[in-house]
């Protein structure tokens, strides 16, 4: 093979990218990299529910959704996300609703969204985020006011509209064994347990260049032995800048790894990076100081952190 695609492919699994709706209007070089070198595509932004529904009832669905709206290409979309603490409409997060009231909001956004979907998404994360590093649940509007009986529901609801996406919990930091990954594996046990629809487990990995846990393989073990798919959901890997050579190529080491690691288990769905370019990247702007985190530069050409990625499909 020649392409991360072509590669992926031969591993029957998903390489998949992130994508903004800016530069796939604009850019022609970045819709050439993504139909080129990727088979899954996921909306970086555009399928969060502050896009969705900025207005009460109001449903924004125009444009191009890169998810999910046929644009005439070739790749199945990985959806993101239904329920999350982050990206919430001001309506939502401002509204002091009560805790029916908020069910009824998330049944019918969970409803609306992925019926219009259906068919089209491979693979939901359901729930983003819903942990602390501790373990502990993370103190969310839905859990706050619902409790963690807000996952289940929401599984369930998504399920009733799709049938055949694959449902994810979705978090960061959970890619080592440790107390944070620990908590959603009995959870997962615990919903497997209750009959509950959940089908993977999606390892977001922001990583730091040199600091790919090196438990990541029999902790995403465990999670595969319970019967889950497991996918690598959001990786990029940040460097300190200005990158040197030394870096770049630590980079493209852990690419290897990570994506080695996912593959590596039973039951690898694949693995998407949170981006294609380090021209649009949301590292620079959340974690000051730090870039070049993606398999392209900003020139659309190929890192060494794509070779390593190749190498580890
Ligand atoms: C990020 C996007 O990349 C940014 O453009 C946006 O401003 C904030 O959200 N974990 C997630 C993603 O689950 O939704 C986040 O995406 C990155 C961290």
């Amino acid at each position: 093979a020649t392409t991360l695609r072509g590669y992926a492919d031969g591993r029957g699994v998903r390489i998949g990218a992130a994508v903004a709706d800016g530069p796939l209007q604009n850019e022609s070089a970045y819709t050439t990299v993504l139909d080129r070198e990727f088979n899954s595509v996921t909306a970086e932004n555009a399928m969060k529910w502050d896009a969705l529904e900025p207005s009460r009832g109001s449903y924004n669905w125009g444009g191009r959704r890169p998810a999910g709206e046929p644009r005439g290409r070739a790749q199945p979309g990985r959806s993101h996300t239904l329920v999350w603490h982050s990206q919430l409409p001001s309506w939502l997060a401002n509204g002091n609703f009560s805790a029916s009231e908020l069910n009824t909001i998330l049944k019918k956004h969970i409803d609306t969204t992925v019926g219009r979907y259906k068919g089209k998404i491979y693979a939901w994360d359901v729930v983003n985020e819903a942990f602390n590093e501790d373990g502990s649940m993370r103190n969310s509007l839905w859990q706050s006011k619902l409790g963690t009986g807000y996952i289940a529901n929401a599984l369930r609801w998504a399920h009733a509209a799709d049938p055949n996406a694959k449902l994810y919990i979705n978090d960061y930091n959970i890619e080592a064994d440790n107390a944070k990954s620990d908590a959603l594996y009995n959870l997962a046990s615990q919903l497997l347990s209750q009959g509950v629809p959940l089908h993977g487990t999606g390892f977001q990995s922001h990583f730091t260049v040199g600091q790919v846990p090196s438990s990541m393989k029999a902790n995403r073990k465990r999670f595969s032995d319970l019967g889950l798919e497991v996918a690598i959901t959001e990786l990029d890997i940040r460097i300190p800048l200005p990158a040197d050579s030394a870096e770049l190529a630590r980079q493209s080491t852990d690419c290897k790894t990570a994506s080695e690691n996912c593959l590596g288990v039973p039951r690898c769905a694949g693995v998407t990076v949170w981006g294609i370019t380090d021209k649009h990247s949301w590292v620079p702007g959340t974690f000051p100081g730090y870039g070049a985190a993606l398999p392209y530069n900003e020139n659309y050409v190929a890192k060494p952190a794509y070779t390593g990625l190749s190498n580890g499909l």
